[in-house]
C-alpha cells in the first residue's frame, strides 16, 4: 500500500455522519479534562496520513504531539511488534531479565548526549521519567530544592505539575503542589537569577535544574545563543544536576536524536518518552553511571520496560540510523521553515516562524497589537482541519508543526499549501470567536 498522496480527500461532510455519532457517545463517557479541538477521529494511518471513521484522508502534522515520529504504522515497527507479541508480553522487568530490556537501555546510553557510562531506568509515559528523574536527583545530591522555568511543561502528576508552568488550568485546584520547586525565567541571563531567585536561597540548595532544550507546550521557545552552555557552567559551579526534558524534542524529532546536541551540552540526566516506541508507551530516565546510585528497592514499577515497547524502541532507532533520518529531519524542517517564513512575509498575523529540524513553531499575533492571537490561533487549526490538514496549537498563541521525521519533500510541499489556504480563509473569517 502507497503511503504518499498528493491531496486530502474527503468522501463526507466534515465531521461526517460516523463521527458525530462517535463524539455524542465520547461526550457521555469519557473525562472531559481532554483538551480536544477539532472533530478528528482516526480509523487508521499509514505514514503522514489519517483516515476517519468516515473515510476522510487527511495530511497529519501532528503526529501524536511528537509521538508517532517515523509516521503511522511503520513497517518495520510494526514487524518488530508482531514478532515480539507472539514471544512474551511481559515479565517484570522489575524482578526478572529480557533481552530487549538490555539491548534497549544500551542503545538509549549510546544515542543520548555524553560519552561516559551511563545506566537507564525504563518508565512509562514523560510524567513519570520526570517523577524518577526529580526522585533520583533529591537522594543522589541529598539537597532538597528543585529549579525550573517559568513557560515549561513536564507532564501532569504532582512533582511534574509542579515543575510546570506554562498554564493556570493545569495546577488549578490542585494544591498543595511539591515543596522546594522555584521557578525562573526562561531563556534569562543566569546573573539575573541572583538579583531574583538567588538572592534568597543558597543555590548549594538546589539538586537539579529542569530544563526542556526547546519549551513544547508552553510555546515552541527556543533559548537565546549560548544559554543552555552557561546554564551548565551554573550548574557545574554550585554541584547542581542539569536535567534535560527531552521528552518531546528527543528521539530524532530536532534532527539530532536529542536537541541538546544543538547545544553541544551534555546533561546528568536525560528524560525521554514519547517518540521512543513510535506509539507504544514507554519512556526511560538515562543518568551518568555516578548519578544513577539509587539502592534496590528504591524506585522501581510494573510496566516499565514493556518487551513489545522496547521490541519497537529498537526498531525506532535502527530505522532512524539506517535510513538517515536525522538528516531529513534537518533538510525537511529547514523546507518548513523557509516555506512558512515566506508566508510570514505575506501575512503580518504570522509574528516568527523557530524550531529545530522538524520541531518548528509558527508565532501568531494580532497585527494591530502585537499581542497574542489566540482565537485567531484556534480558528485557523479548526480550518486547517476543514482543508485536510491536522495540525494544533502550543502556548497562548503558537501552531506547532510536527510530521514525521520520514517526511518527504511533496509532503511537507502540500502541508505548506494546505496551511496557506487555512490561513487566507481564517484571516477572512469574521466572528469566529
Ligand atoms: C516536554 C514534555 N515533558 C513531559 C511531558 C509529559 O509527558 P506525558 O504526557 O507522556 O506524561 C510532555 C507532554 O507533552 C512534554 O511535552
Amino acid at each position: 500500500m502507497t503511503n504518499s498522496f498528493t491531496h486530502p480527500e474527503f468522501k463526507t461532510e466534515l465531521p461526517g455522519p460516523n463521527v458525530r455519532a462517535l463524539l455524542a457517545r465520547d461526550h457521555e463517557v469519557i473525562s472531559p479534562s481532554y483538551t480536544r479541538g477539532y472533530p478528528f477521529a482516526i480509523d487508521r494511518g499509514r505514514g503522514a496520513w489519517v483516515w476517519d471513521i468516515d473515510d476522510n484522508r487527511f495530511l497529519d502534522l501532528t503526529a501524536g504531539i511528537a509521538v508517532t515520529n517515523l509516521g503511522h504504522c511503520h513497517p518495520k515497527v510494526n514487524a518488530a511488534i508482531h514478532e515480539q507479541v507472539d514471544k512474551f508480553l511481559h515479565m517484570s522487568g522489575t524482578d526478572f531479565y529480557y533481552r530487549l530490556q538490555v539491548e534497549t537501555a544500551e542503545a538509549l546510553a549510546r544515542i543520548t548526549p555524553g560519552d561516559g557510562q551511563k545506566l537507564v531506568f525504563f518508565t512509562n509515559s514523560g510524567t513519570e521519567s520526570i517523577e524518577a528523574a526529580m526522585k533520583l536527583a533529591r537522594r543522589h545530591t541529598q539537597r532538597p530544592k528543585i529549579m525550573a522555568f517559568i513557560g515549561s511543561f513536564h507532564g501532569r502528576t504532582y512533582g511534574s505539575m509542579t515543575l510546570s508552568s506554562s498554564k493556570p488550568i493545569h495546577r488549578e485546584g490542585f494544591g498543595p503542589l511539591v515543596e522546594g520547586v522555584h521557578h525562573v525565567p526562561y531563556g534569562a541571563p543566569i546573573e539575573s537569577y541572583y538579583d531574583s531567585l538567588f538572592r534568597y536561597v543558597d543555590p548549594k540548595e538546589f539538586a537539579a535544574v529542569f530544563v526542556e532544550p526547546m519549551q513544547g507546550e508552553g510555546g515552541y521557545v527556543l533559548p537565546p545563543e549560548g544559554w543552555m552552555q552557561s546554564l551548565r557552567a551554573f550548574c557545574d559551579e554550585h554541584g547542581i544536576l542539569l536535567v534535560a526534558d527531552e521528552v518531546q524534542s528527543g528521539m530524532g524529532r530536532t534532527g539530532q536524536f536529542f536537541a541538546m546536541d544543538h547545544y553541544g551540552v551534555v546533561p546528568d540526566i536525560t528524560c525521554i518518552a514519547k517518540g521512543i516506541a513510535n506509539g507504544l508507551p514507554l519512556g526511560a530516565i538515562v543518568a551518568k553511571a555516578e548519578v544513577m546510585d539509587w539502592p534496590s528497592g528504591s524506585h522501581a514499577n510494573t510496566f516499565g520496560g514493556n518487551p513489545v515497547a522496547c521490541a519497537a524502541a529498537m526498531a525506532v532507532i535502527q530505522t532512524i540510523e539506517e535510513e538517515g533520518l536525522l538528516q531529513n529531519a534537518l533538510n525537511m524542517g529547514d523546507r518548513l521553515q523557509t516555506g512558512l517564513k515566506q508566508l510570514a512575509q505575506e501575512h503580518e498575523t504570522i509574528k516568527e516562524v523557530r524550531g529545530l529540524g522538524l520541531m518548528v513553531g509558527a508565532e501568531m499575533q494580532d497585527p494591530a497589537t502585537g499581542g497574542h492571537a489566540k482565537k485567531l490561533r484556534d480558528h485557523i487549526t479548526d480550518v486547517a482541519y476543514e482543508e485536510g490538514l491536522l495540525i494544533l496549537g502550543a502556548g497562548p498563541s503558537t501552531i506547532r508543526f510536527l510530521p514525521p521525521i520520514n517526511v518527504s519533500a511533496a509532503e511537507v510541499d502540500l502541508s505548506l499549501d494546505l496551511f496557506a489556504h487555512a490561513l487566507n480563509r481564517a484571516e477572512r473569517d469574521k466572528g469566529y470567536d
